[in-house]
Order: C-alpha cells, then sequence, then structure tokens
C-alpha cells in the first residue's frame, strides 16, 4: 500500500522561533516512519519581502541544520530547498491562472499584512500570490496531510480549492490536502503582546524565543514575557500570557493544561516563569548544539540538500507533467 505524503516548510525570513519548531518542525518528526514526508525550505517565500542576499543563504543552511538537529532524518524524510525544485515556479504560474483574484484579497495573512503597512509602500505582487505558490509547493507532492500553525490553515483550504477546481475544470490531477495542526502548539503568541503569534518578522527581539537563542537570553526573554496582575497560575483567556506559557510547557513536555496549573497552585508567576525557562533550554539545548555542529561542515548540508532536491525533483516533475499536459503546454 502507498504511503500517504506529508509536504510542510518554513520560510528563511529570519531566525526560526519557539513558534515555529512546536507549531511545525516538532510536530513533523512524528511523521516520518508512517507517511512519505518532504520538508521544505521555502526561500522562494522568503523572497516576497526584499531579504539581504548573503543573509538569506546563511539561514538556508541554518534552518537545514535545525531541521536535522530537532530529529528530522534525512535518510528518511525528503528534507531540500525550494528554488533548488524548478516544478515549484513552474506549477506555481499553470495555478496562478487557475486562482481567482477575489479568493487571494480575502487571505487574512495578506491582509494583516498588507495594513501594517505605511500608507504609499508598495506591496509586491509576490505578497499577494504567496498562497498560490504554496499551493503548487503542496498539490505537485500530491501531498494528503500538511502539517502548520493555525496561521497556515486558510492557505491549505486555498489549497484544496484550487486543486478541487483544477480537478473538476480538468480532470483528475491533485490529491486534495488537509491541513493538520498540533494541539497546544496550534498558535504560539509573541511574549510582549499576547494577543498575536509569536513570529520571526517582528522587530522586537522580546517578543520572541529563537531556536538558537542562549540559555541566559531564553531566562531574560522568558522573565520579561507579559503576564496581568491576578498573580495566580490559570489556564485562561482572561491571562492570555500566562496561557501562552502554559502550552509552550504543554507542547513540550506532552502533559496537560490542568496538570501545569496543579503543579503551580499557591505558588507565584516568578517560580512558574523559571520553570517555564528550565523546560525550553531542556529542550533547546540538544538542539543547539547539533545544529552548531552541523553548522560546522557546510558540505555536508550541502550534500544533504542536492540529495533532497533530486528526490523532490523527480516526484514533482511527475505531477507538473501531467499538470502542463492537461492545460495544454
Ligand atoms: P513566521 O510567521 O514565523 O515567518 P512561517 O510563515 O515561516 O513563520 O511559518 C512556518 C511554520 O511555522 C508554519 O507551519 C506556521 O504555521 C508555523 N508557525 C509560525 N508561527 C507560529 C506560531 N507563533 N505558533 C505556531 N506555529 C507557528
Ligand atoms: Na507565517
Amino acid at each position: 500500500e502507498k504511503k500517504k505524503i506529508v509536504l510542510s516548510a518554513i520560510k528563511p525570513s529570519g531566525e526560526i522561533t519557539l513558534g515555529n519548531y512546536l507549531g511545525a518542525i516538532k510536530n513533523w518528526i512524528g511523521f516520518q516512519d508512517e507517511y512519505e514526508c518532504f520538508y521544505c525550505i521555502a526561500d522562494l517565500h522568503a523572497i516576497t519581502v526584499r531579504q539581504e542576499p548573503r543573509l538569506l543563504r546563511k539561514r538556508v543552511l541554518e534552518i537545514l541544520a535545525i531541521y536535522i538537529a530537532s530529529g528530522l532524518d534525512y535518510t528518511k524524510s525528503t528534507l531540500f530547498v525550494q528554488s533548488h525544485v524548478p516544478a515549484h515556479s513552474e506549477a506555481s504560474w499553470i495555478l496562478t491562472c487557475n486562482a481567482n483574484m477575489g479568493e487571494l484579497s480575502r487571505m487574512t495573512q495578506y491582509k494583516d499584512k498588507t495594513a501594517k503597512l505605511k500608507e504609499n509602500t508598495s506591496i509586491s505582487a509576490g505578497l499577494f500570490n504567496y498562497p498560490v505558490l504554496m499551493a503548487a509547493d503542496i498539490l505537485i507532492y500530491n501531498a494528503d496531510f500538511v502539517p502548520v500553525g493555525i496561521d497556515q490553515k486558510q492557505h491549505v483550504e486555498l489549497a484544496r480549492d484550487i486543486a478541487q477546481r483544477f480537478n473538476s475544470s480538468y480532470s483528475d490531477t491533485f490529491t486534495l490536502p488537509e491541513a493538520k495542526i498540533p494541539e497546544n502548539a496550534a498558535k504560539i503568541m509573541d511574549l510582549q503582546d499576547p494577543s498575536k503569534k509569536m513570529s520571526k518578522s517582528d522587530d522586537n527581539q522580546n517578543s520572541y524565543i529563537l531556536v538558537l537563542d542562549p540559555p541566559d537570553v531564553i531566562r531574560r526573554k522568558i522573565g520579561r514575557a507579559v503576564t496581568d496582575s491576578v498573580g495566580v497560575v490559570n489556564y485562561t483567556d482572561e491571562q492570555p500570557g500566562v496561557k501562552n506559557l502554559i502550552n509552550i510547557i504543554c507542547a513540550i513536555k506532552n502533559v496537560k493544561p490542568d496538570e501545569v496549573v496543579a503543579s503551580f497552585e499557591g505558588k507565584g508567576y516568578k517560580e512558574f516563569k523559571e520553570y517555564v525557562a528550565e523546560v525550553i533550554i531542556e529542550e533547546l539545548e540538544p538542539v543547539q548544539k547539533k545544529a552548531n555542529e552541523l553548522l560546522t561542515d557546510k558540505s555536508k548540508l550541502e550534500e544533504i540538500y542536492t540529495e533532497g532536491a533530486m528526490k523532490a525533483s523527480y516526484a514533482a516533475t511527475k505531477v507538473l507533467r501531467k499538470m502542463q499536459k492537461k492545460v495544454g503546454l
């Protein structure tokens, strides 16, 4: 029986955060035995916003090192860089011609991102088309599952809509993909403003924890994380800062929020935050050690992504050929 297919990606537009790690990478590890997995570094997505070329290339290797250090096994899963597989761009154009302006205008991430820009700032067409490229990423592997954080759920649904439309206007071509959202790490929040998600593109460094942050930095950032004046560790929407820290613990230790709340009964935020910091450090230290080790051998990492691109191209090109044939190319 053919294994189900998993595809997911992170864009190298900044350093990997704890949100990316818990919402995506950590969730990916468990799929590797049961499914055929493709894990991508989405550099084409990163350039929807202008990047410093040298830094972008450096981050690609860094993310690959973090993937492997976190437990993604390149002998089982295909680890690759998006731009190394031209089928993504080619499929994206065909899908662009089968997507509507209207449905793209309704994407909340696009609306949020452009709302934040100052007036008269020009918005790249790439930012608008981003979800179509993401649909191509998913559909050219005939992915069944797309493990992502909740912020990407709408984009996976769009990929599904586009696939369905293509299938019905031509003939059956694509598998309809489904998002897989982790329970407690669906949306790790900003440490300074727990009403919005933690993001690597935030200007305030205290807003996020980076996977490669040293222990003292993690302690400091968690120490400064916004809480509230209640002073009691509860799991409730009325205490979003505390709730977020509990979710972080649950995602790392695989426990339930109630258990965390119970273990901090009668204790204050200082003690609670010290514990949160230690849990994160304990989780990330081995990843950091391994990632830094891997980064000392760049040619080995390049070998891994070259091999990954070959495997990914082989799978993607088969589907791309079908697409081309159906539209008459
Ligand atoms: P970012 O918004 O940090 O630039 P990406 O767009 O590269 O992240 O997303 C990579 C993956 O990480 C996606 O699956 C996304 O849903 C997930 N992700 C990003 N931020 C968070 C978060 N704060 N909580 C949970 N998952 C997240
Ligand atoms: Na995102």
